[in-house]
C-alpha cells in the first residue's frame, strides 16, 4: 500500500525522501513522487513503476540548506497508476501526499467543480488540495485552513500538505491510517508512514493517534485533536531495520494475520453505501446478460473461490462453477459467452491462472480479475479487475491475501445479487451488516493465540491431520491444511466433514488429528455426528466451536456470531495461528518455507 516521508532541515531533501522510500518499497507501490520547498519555490518529480525511475528523474536535483520536502509511494486505489495519478497533487500554491481513501471526495469534488476547481488527476486525494486552497481564498490563513479541510474529510488519511503561503511548514493529519513523526538531535523533523524509514535518522518518535493532525516549523510541533492541544508523546526509536519491517512480530506471516482487521477494513473502504454495495470498477458490465460464473484459480486463491460459490449460488441465486487453473486449462471446457469468467489472485502473476484467463477471453467472454497486484499481467490482461487492497504479502503461506479475496468475493456477490434483484433488501441489510463486522471478528484474541502456542506442542507429530468442516467451512478446511502442510511441512488435508465416513475415517486412531470446524451458525448437529463418529474411532480431536464439545482432546472456544461469515474468519485466523505455531516449534523458516515461491510463474 502507499508509503510516506517527509523532512523540514538543512540536509539534502532527496537523500532522505528516496531512501525513505526505498524502505517503504516491501508494502507495493505504482508510482512515486517528492515535492520540495526551498527558498519560496517548489520543484515537484513524479515517476511510474519502480522508485528506480524516480531515483533517476532526480539524479541531477540537489536541495540542500534549510527547506522542506514531503515524498509518496502511491498504490492505486482511485485512477490507473500514471503519472498524473501519482502523488503529489497540487493546486496553485500547495502540493499534498496521502495514504488511505477519502470516502466523500465525490461531494467535495462537486462542490469544487461548482467553484470552477481544475482537476488534473482522477484520484481521491486531489480534493484535499484544492479544498484547502478554496479556505484560503475565502479569507482563512493556512492553519485555520488546514483545520478546516481535515474536519471535512471522511474516511482514512495519513497527510503532509506543503504550501507556498507557509513556505516553512509542514501541515499533516492521521486518521486509521499510521503516520509516525521523527525528531533529530539537530531539531531536524521528519515524517514517515512507518519507523522503518526513519531508523538511523532520528533517535525519537510519535507514532500519531486517530484524529490528530497540525503543522511542524523548524524546531517546533504543534499537534492537535478536535481544535484542542494535544501534548507530544516522543518515545525512543530502538529497532533495526528487517523488525521495523516486521512491527515487532517474529515474521512476516504473524504480522500478516494480525494485519488482518485492518486490511480488511480497506477492501471495504468506500463500496458500500448505506444497503448497498458499490463496485464502480464493474459499473460498465451488464448483468442482464451473464447467467452463471465460472471462477478459476490456484492454492489458496482456489479455496477463496470455493467459499464464493456457496455465496453466489445462495445470496445472488447465481450458478457458479469452480476450477483449478492447471485442469482447466486442459480438459476442453464448454465455455459460453453468457457466464462470467473470473479469476482470483494475489500475486497476479501465477501461469496456469494467467492462461487460463486468456483462454477464456479468446472465447469471447467477459473476464474479471480478483487481484492484489495493480497491473499485474491478469489485471492488465482482464477486461475487470477489482482489486483485493491486502498490501503487498510477504510470507510466501498467504493470509491477508485470502482473508481479502473472501471479502472482495462477498462484495461482489451482493453487488452481483442486486444488478440482478435475486437478493431481497432485507437480507441485503443482514449481509452488509455482517460484513462491516468483519475487521473486529478478525481482531487476534491474544489468549487464544497463547493457547494456540501452548497446545502446539502436542501437534508436532502423528500420522496426518485432517482439517473437517462443512459448507463455507469446507474451503476453510481445505485452506487451513493448505497452511499447515506449507509450513510445518506435516501431512494435512481437508476435507468436507460428512465424507469422511466414505473412505478416510479408516485411517482414524490416536494418531490421526482432527481439527473440526464446528460453527454455530451452519449446520452444527450435522458436524457434532461427524466428529462423534471419529472420536468413537479414538481420532485425537481439536475442536474449534463456540458450544462447549465434550470428546474433545483440546478445545478452542469462539465468540458467539450471529452470522457464518463471522464464524468463519474467526476460526480462519485460528487455522492459520495454529500452523504458525507449529511452524515455528519445528524450528522452519515461517516466511520462505522449502521449495515454494512466492509467485509461480511456471506450469
Ligand atoms: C498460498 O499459501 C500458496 N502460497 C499458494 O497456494 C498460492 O495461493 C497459489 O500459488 C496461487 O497464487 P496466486 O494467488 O498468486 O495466484
Amino acid at each position: 500500500m502507499c508509503g510516506i516521508v517527509g523532512y523540514i532541515g538543512v540536509k539534502e531533501k532527496r537523500n532522505f525522501l528516496l531512501s525513505g522510500l526505498k524502505e517503504l518499497e516491501y508494502r507495493g507501490y505504482d508510482s512515486a513522487g517528492i515535492a520540495v520547498l526551498k527558498n519560496g519555490e517548489i520543484d515537484s518529480f513524479k515517476a511510474t513503476g519502480k522508485l528506480s525511475h524516480l531515483d533517476a528523474k532526480t539524479k541531477n536535483y540537489s536541495s540542500s540548506g534549510f527547506g522542506i520536502g514531503i515524498g509518496h509511494t502511491r498504490w492505486a486505489t482511485h485512477g490507473k497508476p500514471t503519472e498524473i495519478n501519482a502523488h503529489p497533487h497540487w493546486g496553485k500554491f500547495s502540493y499534498v501526499i496521502h495514504n488511505g481513501i477519502i470516502e466523500n471526495y465525490k461531494e467535495i469534488k462537486e462542490d469544487l467543480l461548482k467553484d470552477g476547481v481544475e482537476f488534473l488527476s482522477q484520484t481521491d486525494t486531489e480534493v484535499i488540495v484544492h479544498l484547502f486552497e478554496k479556505f484560503i481564498r475565502n479569507g482563512e490563513t493556512a492553519f485555520s485552513a488546514f483545520e478546516k479541510t481535515v474536519s471535512s474529510l471522511q474516511g482514512a488519511y495519513a497527510i503532509l500538505l506543503i504550501s507556498l503561503k507557509e513556505p516553512d511548514v509542514i501541515f499533516f493529519a492521521k486518521n486509521a491510517v499510521p503516520l509516525v513523526i521523527g525528531k533529530s538531535t539537530d531539531n531536524e523533523i521528519f515524517f514517515s508512514s512507518s519507523d522503518a524509514p526513519l531508523i538511523g535518522w532520528v533517535k525519537e518518535v510519535m507514532y500519531l493517534e486517530d484524529g490528530q493532525y497540525g503543522w511542524a516549523q523548524n524546531h517546533s510541533i504543534t499537534l492537535l485533536k478536535n481544535t484542542t492541544s494535544q501534548s507530544l508523546k516522543m518515545q525512543p526509536l530502538t529497532l533495526d531495520k528487517i523488525s521495523a519491517q516486521k512491527d515487532g512480530y517474529r515474521f512476516f506471516m504473524e504480522k500478516e494475520i494480525y494485519e488482518q482487521s485492518l486490511v480488511v477494513g480497506e477492501t471495504l473502504m468506500g463500496r458500500i453505501k448505506g444497503n448497498s454495495v458499490v463496485l464502480d470498477e464493474l459499473s460498465h458490465i451488464n448483468f442482464d446478460n451473464i447467467n452463471a460464473i465460472k471462477i478459476c484459480a490456484c492454492g489458496t486463491s482456489y479455496h477463496a473461490a470455493l467459499t464464493a460459490s456457496y455465496l453466489f449460488e445462495r445470496l445472488a441465486k447465481v450458478r457458479c462453477n469452480v476450477e483449478i487453473a492447471s485442469e482447466f486449462r486442459y480438459k476442453t471446457p464448454l465455455l459460453d459467452t453468457t457466464t462470467l469468467f473470473v479469476v482470483i489472485s494475489q500475486s497476479g502473476e501465477t501461469a496456469d491462472t494467467l492462461e487460463a484467463l486468456k483462454m477464456a477471453k479468446n472465447r469471447g467472454m467477459t473476464t474479471l480479475a480478483i487481484c492484489n497486484v495493480d497491473n499485474s499481467s491478469i489485471v492488465r490482461t482482464a477486461d475487470f479487475t477489482l482489486l483485493t487492497r491486502a498490501g503487498i504479502e510477504k510470507g510466501v503461506a498467504s493470509t491477508k491475501a485470502f482473508a481479502t479475496q473472501v471479502i472482495t468475493l462477498w462484495l461482489f456477490t451482493l453487488f452481483m445479487g442486486e444488478q440482478k434483484k435475486t437478493i431481497p433488501s432485507e437480507l441485503m441489510t443482514e449481509e452488509i451488516e455482517a460484513l462491516l463486522r468483519i475487521p473486529l471478528a478478525l481482531h487476534v484474541d491474544e489468549a487464544i493465540h497463547e493457547k494456540l502456542h501452548r497446545l502446539s506442542k502436542r501437534y508436532l507429530h502423528g500420522h496426518g491431520f485432517f482439517f473437517i468442516g462443512r459448507d463455507i467451512f469446507y474451503p476453510l478446511a481445505l485452506e487451513g491444511a493448505l497452511k499447515l502442510k506449507e509450513i510445518s511441512y506435516l501431512h494435512a488435508e481437508g476435507y468436507p466433514a460428512g465424507e469422511m465416513k466414505h473412505g478416510p475415517i479408516a485411517l482414524a486412531d490416536s494418531e490421526l488429528f482432527t481439527i473440526a470446524l464446528m460453527p454455530k451458525t451452519l449446520l452444527y448437529d450435522k458436524m457434532k455426528s461427524n466428529v462423534e463418529e471419529l472420536s468413537a474411532r479414538d481420532s485425537t480431536l481439536l475442536v474449534i466451536s463456540p458450544e462447549t464439545f465434550e470428546l474433545a482432546d483440546d478445545f478452542i472456544k469462539t465468540k458467539a456470531h450471529i452470522h457464518p461469515m463471522g464464524e468463519f474468519f474467526e476460526m480462519m485466523l485460528i487455522t492459520q495461528l495454529l500452523a504458525l505455531e507449529i511452524s515455528i516449534r519445528l524450528g522452519n523458516d515461517v516466511d520462505m518455507p522449502r521449495n515454494l515461491a512466492k509467485s509461480v510463474t511456471v506450469e
